[in-house]
């Protein structure tokens, strides 16, 4: 299903030279956020791409720059059946990787249980704590070879509430780098949805890499259509792109069109 280009609203995209230049202007668009909202609502994914705004982010904790205390942070995904204390978990991997040296309290942080017995009643739960919230302020994304985001697949329709997913081969393979030899990567996971990621106030979508080129060129510059579901990030309120030269490749018009923008102005909605 494709929808009218009327639809999109703001959309800025950011081309840096290389990923530590990603990694350094995400975080200023994460401090940037924090600032204005210390208690903002943060929704963080998992994978090599974010791996260096999130060391970033820890420096900065660490050197006093930012806070996360107060923040309220949720990891987006998690693999069918794993528990927190699972060595893959996505949870666990947000946990060592932002939450324990940030000082974000375990208690404040919302995730999907993949262990949960009840897993669609578990995404229920995890939309309505979204819901209580007050929405997500931030959400950080990253595009998959495929065009996912989170294990939102293609095919996921705009309004998909979080949900259990058929995870797609592509996917199992890209992750399957961060599993054991001898363990499978489940066939499904736990997802935030559409529905939840589109309302965000905030949208950074991050792109590193030549493997990823070809998937950002359709979810930017073709149509917004949900067999590319980062395309469908157009349609929320307001989505930054930052793409390393290699990711950024194949972008038509990349020349006249792009360029790098600061993206760190007043949060909708926050009033400030
Ligand atoms: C996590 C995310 C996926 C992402 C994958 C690989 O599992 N939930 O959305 O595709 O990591 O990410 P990257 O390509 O950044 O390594």
């Amino acid at each position: 299903m494709s929808v009218d280009a009327a639809e999109t609203r703001q959309t800025h995209v950011a081309i840096t030279l290389d990923y530590q230049r990603l990694s350094a202007f995400a975080l200023e668009v994460v401090c940037g956020v924090l600032r204005q909202k210390p208690d903002a609502v943060i929704s963080l994914t998992t994978g090599r791409t974010p791996s260096g705004l999130y060391r970033a982010l820890r420096q900065a904790c660490q050197a006093g720059q930012v806070s996360l205390a107060t923040a309220r942070i949720i990891c987006s995904e998690e693999y069918t059946g794993v528990t927190i204390d699972d060595p893959i978990s996505l949870f666990g991997w947000l946990r060592r990787d932002v939450l324990t040296p940030c000082d974000v309290p375990l208690t404040s942080a919302l995730y999907l249980a993949g262990d949960a017995p009840d897993p669609d009643a578990e995404c229920r739960r995890f939309d309505e704590q979204i819901g209580r919230l007050g929405g997500i302020d931030l959400v950080v994304q990253t595009i998959g070879v495929n065009g996912h985001f989170g294990f939102n697949e293609p095919g996921t329709p705009r309004d998909a509430p979080s949900r259990v997913a058929e995870l797609a081969p592509s996917t199992r393979e890209s992750n399957a780098a961060y599993w054991p030899e001898q363990r499978r990567v489940p066939t499904t996971g736990l997802t935030m949805g559409l529905r939840a990621t589109l309302s965000a106030r905030y949208i950074l979508l991050l792109a590193a890499g030549c493997a990823k080129a070809p998937a950002l060129a359709q979810a930017l510059d073709g149509p917004i259509d949900d067999q590319v579901p980062g395309s469908l990030l157009r349609l929320a309120p307001h989505l930054t792109v930052i793409a390393d030269a290699e990711a950024s490749q194949e972008l038509r018009l990349r020349e006249t069109v792009y360029g790098l923008r600061k993206c760190t102005g007043p949060l909708p909605g926050t009033g400030t």
